[in-house]
């Protein structure tokens, strides 16, 4: 694990306000370093209730950092909205956005059965919520199982929610043949296999709604166009992909009794994976910049906000169809590494060559070298709230010092 000094301006703001943190939660109650302990700048500040706690320690991957408030009053408030249901299914939960997902539902006391192609590395993911005493259903996803649909038509008989979040990963890998069949296969197969189960089942025992993943490079990319949920397509092989993912899961029309909502992932910003986990230890090295022109949109959402929007799908009966699960604020690759590395009191100073990620990544350099500026009408018209609208308040709450 890399060393890393703390941030000066973390510091100052708890120590600065080190008086009037008692009895009240202030912006940023923790660090990891036993010295700022010792010298009484975190005892002072972590006074929180035991609810403040608990909901605080659901927060960051594995429980190590406390929340700043706003984040636990989101998270309250999200906790609630998730009471309103007892049980879902979660495909892909595994994952980094899943892991997140699972941490609230099974915090808000929802019934879940993960999906998985591992149920043993699942159950190792997952054991502390068995250590806590919270039970957790596991049920095996396989191509080759021959009485898999029965299995599955179990799993997903009367439950209140289905969220498919699988998928092969897109970033970071050369894009051969085989690996472009794999990215497919295990988006539109998966998906045309619940979507199948699904339309299997008597019409009483289905669940009520299908949240499904997709992404905004359903759109294709630009420098200069704008998207929002009306644009139509772009042409390349990740828009193509989305197309036939998004038209896999809408198989499931009205008739079915199942609502679908897609969601159209931005990159999505959280600690411990996705961009972050790969961006800042690099930054950390003071090696950091811009990839490419910088001039690139990124289309993004921090990953409270999308566990937020999965919820609020679920729970609002009147969202159907596709919704841009990313901040209205999307910013371009140099002010993302600007913010970025000022947050994490690092320069942005290192710009990584277009030529060099072409060379490693191939066709698949599209995923950092190109964008898309894509806004979320119908999402703020369907009452979503994000917590995070800008990059700055994103980027503050998903870095964390280990
Ligand atoms: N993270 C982002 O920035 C972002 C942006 C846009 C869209 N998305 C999409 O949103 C979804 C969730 O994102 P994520 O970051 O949580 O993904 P992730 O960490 O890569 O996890 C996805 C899950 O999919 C399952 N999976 C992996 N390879 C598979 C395969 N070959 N066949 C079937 N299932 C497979 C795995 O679950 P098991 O091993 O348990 O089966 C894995 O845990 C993905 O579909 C992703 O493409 C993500």
């Amino acid at each position: 694990m890399l060393f890393v000094l703390p941030h000066a301006s973390l510091l100052k703001t708890c120590h600065h306000q080190k008086k009037k943190c008692v009895g009240y939660l202030p912006k940023y109650v923790k660090f990891s370093l036993p010295w700022t302990e010792k010298f009484g700048i975190v005892k002072n500040c972590a006074r929180m209730s035991d609810t403040d706690r608990q909901v605080s320690d659901s927060y960051g991957k594995l429980g190590r950092d406390r929340a700043p408030s706003d984040i636990i009053a989101t998270q309250l408030s999200v906790l609630d909205q998730a009471r309103s249901f007892k049980s879902a299914c979660i495909v892909g939960a595994t994952g980094f956005v899943g892991q997140y997902l699972v941490l609230l539902l099974a915090r808000a006391g929802v019934e879940l059965t993960i999906v998985t192609r591992d149920v043993a590395k699942a159950k190792a993911i997952f054991a502390k919520y068995e250590r806590r005493g919270q039970s957790l259903q596991y049920c095996e996803l396989s191509s080759s199982h021959r009485s898999h649909n029965e299995i599955l038509k179990t799993c997903f008989s009367k439950k209140d929610a289905i969220v498919n979040l699988a998928g092969a990963p897109i970033a970071g890998r050369r894009w051969t043949e085989t690996y472009k069949e794999q990215l497919i296969s295990s988006r539109v197969r998966v998906t045309q296999k619940i979507v199948e189960v699904i339309k299997t089942m008597d019409k009483e025992e289905r669940p009520k709604v299908l949240v499904n993943a997709s992404a905004v490079g359903y759109y294709g990319v630009s420098d200069s166009k704008e998207f929002d949920e009306t644009s139509p397509p772009g042409d390349d092989f990740l828009a193509v992909l989305c197309r036939r993912w998004e038209s896999a899961a809408q198989q499931l029309d009205q008739s079915f009794g199942t609502r679908v909502v897609i969601l159209r992932f931005g990159i999505v910003i959280g600690s411990g994976g996705g961009v972050l986990g790969s961006m800042t230890p690099i930054f950390q090295m003071f090696l950091g910049g811009p990839v490419g022109t910088g001039r690139q949109w990124i289309s993004w959402i921090q990953v409270m906000d999308l566990v937020s929007l999965i919820i609020h799908s679920i729970t609002n009966e009147n969202m159907f169809g596709v919704y841009n699960a990313c901040s209205p604020a999307p910013v371009t690759m140099s002010d993302f590494c600007n913010t970025l590395g000022k947050i994490i009191g690092r320069p942005s100073w290192i710009p990584v060559p277009a030529v060099v990620i072409r060379t490693i990544l191939g066709e698949g350099s599209i995923v950092v070298l190109d964008g898309q500026r894509v806004y979320p009408s119908r999402t703020l018209a369907a009452g979503f709230h994000f917590q995070y609208p800008d990059i700055r308040s994103a980027l503050e709450a998903s870095v964390r010092i280990h």
